[in-house]
């Protein structure tokens, strides 16, 4: 089934929207119509990698469930914030790739297997980060892991990452296979190291910094190179994309932790509060950690209690009333606002063209996102 321009309509246009963004809603809603042809092709492209026909697996019951699950979050609207920033990579280089110069002519097939490559590494690790992080909902239902369990997310996970990589493999560019695997390698490692610093309550910015350059800044990095790449962009030009990529993927999880306190589900399609519940240390509450030298103590209290006697509201509300009180909450948007404008300063550095504006509305948007 061909998806309609509905299903394309990027999440984050909606939100803002609703949440009274309209400037920022008209911007993405141009840039919508811009790509659409490109984005209803891509989303076509997303859905049939999961398409159980074709699935060809050597034990048909574990291969379906895992296929189910991966098929399952794919389904789910996503804000397919990465893939856009293949595609825009790409169309930086001014070639004549897509549509605009070529009425009715496909995608290039290889902007359109990188951006599909990395929306899959991308959900691959949502996959198995609800396993870690115990989520229950995501994109505004319950988790894959709720509905199908953790061992079919896990290898739903899998199944998305080897897609993923043979098809970076069938579009030949070497190197972006190699840094590819780079990327995911350090997506793995800054899981693992977020997995042993959970609960410790041993607020580092150096630690988390690391962690959120390899979970998360590394495969908007990669996105925007490979895109930039299949556009023929010289080797100057792809480093100033990755240090914008860079930044861009920092605010963005920034953002993510202060949604993690201040959105509610219904708006963010996931767990809010996931983060304190698991003591994960976020930016915020390094923050909160050391401009009130009671938080800690406070909010291992609050776990130990929790751990006790299950989830109290009252002792996750003390705790969000404290960070909120040393002002970190604003303090951590205005970090990711800072983070923002490292990346508009990089794509500033390159010719003006519409590419370059839709990738400025991107990264506006993960400032002020909802969800
Ligand atoms: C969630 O990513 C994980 C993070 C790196 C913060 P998104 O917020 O892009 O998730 P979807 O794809 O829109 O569901
Ligand atoms: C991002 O961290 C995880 C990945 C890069 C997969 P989070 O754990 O904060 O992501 P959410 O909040 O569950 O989406
Ligand atoms: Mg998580
Ligand atoms: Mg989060």
């Amino acid at each position: 089934m061909t998806p309609d321009t509905r299903d394309v309509l990027l999440p984050l246009e909606d939100v803002s929207r609703r949440v009274g963004l309209a400037p920022l809603a008209v911007r993405l809603e141009e840039l919508r119509r811009w790509l659409q042809d490109d984005l209803v092709e891509l989303e076509t492209a997303i859905q049939a990698t999961t398409d159980l026909s074709h699935a060809a697996t050597t034990r048909e019951e574990v291969g379906d469930l895992a296929l189910r699950a991966a098929r399952y979050l794919l389904a789910r609207p996503g804000k397919r914030i990465r893939p856009l920033c293949v595609l825009l990579g790409a169309r930086l280089g001014g070639r004549e790739l897509t549509r605009p110069t070529a009425p009715g002519a496909p995608l290039d097939r290889g902007v359109r297997d990188l951006a599909i490559a990395c929306e899959l590494v991308h959900n691959a690790t949502l996959l198995h980060d609800d396993v870690i992080d115990e989520g229950t909902e995501r994109r505004g239902a319950p988790t894959a892991r709720m509905v199908f369990g953790n061992s079919a997310s896990v290898l739903a996970g899998d199944h998305l990452l080897v897609h993923a990589l043979k098809l970076v493999e069938s579009v030949g560019h070497r190197r972006l296979l190699s840094s590819l695997l780079e990327t995911i390698h350090e997506m793995v490692s800054a899981e693992a190291i977020q997995l042993e610093q959970r609960g410790r309550l041993n607020p580092s910015r150096e630690v988390y910094l690391s962690v959120v350059q390899g979970k998360t800044a590394g495969l908007f990095r990669w996105g925007l190179v490979a895109g930039g790449t299949a556009g023929g962009l010289d080797g100057d030009t792809l480093a100033t994309l990755g240090q914008a990529g860079n930044a861009l993927g920092v605010a963005f999880q920034l953002m993510d932790d202060v949604l993690d306190l201040t959105g509610d589900t219904a708006t963010t399609g996931k767990d809010v509060l996931a983060d304190l519940r698991e003591g994960k240390l976020t930016w915020p509450f390094i923050l909160a950690s050391e401009a009130d030298p009671g938080f800690l103590p406070a909010l291992e209290a609050a776990l130990s209690a929790m751990a006790d006697k299950g989830d109290t509201a009252d002792g996750v509300r003390a705790i969000l009333e404290r960070v909120r009180a040393t002002g970190a909450v604003e303090a951590t948007r205005r970090f990711a606002e800072a983070q923002a404008q490292l990346a508009r300063d990089a794509l500033a550095r390159l010719p003006e063209s519409m590419a370059r504006g839709a990738l400025e509305a991107v990264i506006d948007s993960a400032v002020s996102r909802r969800a």
